[in-house]
């Protein structure tokens, strides 16, 4: 921004707000900065925080390299400066592919993508976006050589791939969309296959490298910070494809990233709050019945968003809406947003039949548990809606909804109730796996608890889990992968009932809880066998039970 000199300050138009006249002023004796329009202050680090959206360690960063100052935490550290450098290399030699690919699409040879962008009426989005196109197995990694880097570096960044012994473009004859992060760097790409081909996924995306997460970035966001920057930013849609982006985008809507198919995770969630407070979930319309979608979106209320469901029909997508019923049909559906649990009502009646007494009343009691984490005139709101749609009285709503404990209560004291009764290891064994699976924020693989499970369904499902998590598949993409004799077992474990306080102390228990009940089989074998053979031998694996017994008693509190 620019800052005009007066007196012993500087003035200029406010970046937070929309102003034709400057009302910012920057004190030159405390150098802090106050708008009297809008009343934002602070300081530099503050100001850069707000405006590009980090938080404060990134802020002093970028201000100590303006200041040509070093931070004292990266000057001595060998490994974090040589992964900066790596960084910064395969920032340039994505970079340069970037543009490449871009001026390529302009080049005859690449006249099918330019004419499927015709036809998918993004022309005019090729510039602003950045498409691009891969002219074959080659031509990049030749551009790339050309230009100084190594097919390590290519590998590394995740656009080469080693087939016998030549590097190929992994995205050859692809139509490319660059994914930029908030500071304007190209970090991966998607590349769309132009024509039907049941042998080719229909979008490559770049594997995960030093640059890229995956779980970590939307597309998009780039774009939308500049638009935060430049008019302000009230809300953003999220959608799920590419696609779908670039076609709202087209349309005027530009406050919109997509999540790219996956489901959403803590860290995305947290990426949005940084920007606004309200979210947009504007899915294809079939993903009402998926659970795992649901929880993406229980996600992005707990980092304090307010969420709102667009209602899409059947199998449109909005790049379908905008097609057919264009910009001013999408904004419609977006006033008519719904709520979270509005929605999440909405699909609970699509999965009973409400024209049965059973199907009805199981209905009520799930729908009233799912809102009874609610304030109680919230509750009263929808109780209202499941009046309507069952015919139960309100009277007899509140009392079921009396005596639906409140989810809070009964959770905290869970794990200690659930392990009194029942085969606890068992429960303990599903809640582990079902976390795993589900990649709950609180659940990590950082125990090795394969030599544990109790079963071999278990030991399929904690494999898949962690093939999941490695290969960042999404739950609808692992259906797949699942053996036919397992399936059962582990769609059980996807669709777990979470409760909202599971938490790491949780999860920690039950881990203990599983490695103790195997030591303590183990022992008890032990035991039957010396007492038959009287093998010394045995003594000493027993002793060490006995320690790692009397650990695990130390630290799990049971
Ligand atoms: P969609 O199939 O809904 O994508 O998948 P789309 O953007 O509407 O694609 P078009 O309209 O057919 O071109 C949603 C997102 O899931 C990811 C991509 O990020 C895609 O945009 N995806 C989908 C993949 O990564 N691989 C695939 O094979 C398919
Ligand atoms: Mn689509």
């Amino acid at each position: 921004m620019s800052l005009t000199k007066k007196g012993s300050n500087y003035w200029g138009c406010c970046p937070f707000h929309h102003e034709k006249t400057p009302s910012f002023k920057v004190s030159a004796d405390n150098q802090l900065y106050y708008c009297f329009g809008c009343k934002e202050s602070g300081n530099a680090i503050t100001f850069l925080k707000k405006m590009e959206s980090i938080d404060s360690y990134e802020a002093v960063k970028i201000l100590a390299d303006a200041a040509g100052m070093q931070m004292t935490t990266y000057k001595f550290d060998k490994k974090t400066e040589d992964i900066k450098k790596k960084k910064e290399r395969l920032l340039a030699l994505m970079k340069d592919a970037a543009l490449h690919y871009h001026e390529n699409i302009y080049k005859p040879e690449a006249k099918p993508a330019l004419d499927y962008a015709e036809g998918r009426q993004i022309t005019s989005m090729i510039k602003k976006f950045g498409l691009g196109y891969s002219l074959g197995r080659f031509e990049m990694i030749d551009y790339l050589k050309s230009k100084g880097y190594s097919y390590a570096e290519m590998k590394d960044a995740g656009i080469a791939e080693q087939r016998a012994d030549t590097y190929c473009d992994v995205f050859m004859n692809r139509l490319m969309i660059p994914i930029i992060n908030p500071y304007g760097s190209v970090i991966a790409f998607g590349g769309r296959i132009l024509e039907k081909n049941s042998e080719l996924a229909k979008y490559r995306n770049s594997k995960q490298t030093i640059l890229f997460d995956k779980s970590k970035v939307l597309f998009n966001l780039n774009l939308v910070k500049k638009l935060k920057q430049q008019k302000g930013l009230s809300s953003i849609i999220i959608t799920e494809g590419y696609m779908d982006t670039i076609s709202l985008y087209k349309a005027g809507i530009e406050n919109v990233v997509a999540s790219m198919g996956t489901s959403l995770t803590i860290e995305q969630a947290k990426l949005i709050k940084n920007y606004c407070d309200k979210v947009y979930i504007s899915y294809d319309g079939d993903f009402a019945g998926q659970k795992a979608t649901l929880r993406g979106l229980d996600i992005l209320e707990s980092v304090g968003l307010t969420v709102k469901v667009v209602p899409l029909s059947g199998e449109m997508d909005p790049d379908d809406i905008i097609k057919t019923s264009g910009a001013q049909g999408y904004r419609e559906l977006l006033g008519n947003a719904i709520s979270l649990t509005a929605f999440k009502l909405n699909s609970l009646a699509r999965s009973y039949d409400l024209s049965d007494p059973d199907g009805k009343s199981k209905y009520a009691v799930e729908a009233i548990k799912t809102i009874k984490k609610l304030s109680p005139v919230e509750q009263e709101e929808y109780l209202g809606q499941i009046h309507k749609l069952t015919g139960y009285s309100m009277t007899v709503l509140m009392k079921q909804a009396e005596l639906e404990e409140p989810l809070e209560k009964s959770e905290a004291s869970a794990p200690r109730e659930e392990i009194k009764n029942g085969d606890v290891a068992l429960s303990a064994q599903e809640f582990v796996l079902a976390s795993l699976i589900n990649e709950m924020p609180y659940a990590d693989f950082s125990h090795d608890i394969l030599p544990y499970l109790t079963n071999d369904k278990a030991i399929d499902a904690y494999k898949l889990a962690l093939e999941k998590y490695k290969e960042r598949y999404t739950l609808q993409s692992l259906y797949n992968r699942i053996d036919e004799e397992d399936r059962d077992y582990i769609v059980n474990l996807i669709n777990y009932n979470f409760m909202s306080g599971d938490d790491k102390k949780k999860f920690d228990e039950c881990v203990i809880l599983l490695k103790r009940r195997c030591f303590e089989a183990e022992k008890t074998k032990l035991i039957e066998k010396y007492n038959s053979t009287k093998d010394g031998e045995l003594l000493s694996r027993l002793n060490e039970i006995e320690i790692q017994l009397k650990q695990m008693k130390k630290s799990g509190g049971f």
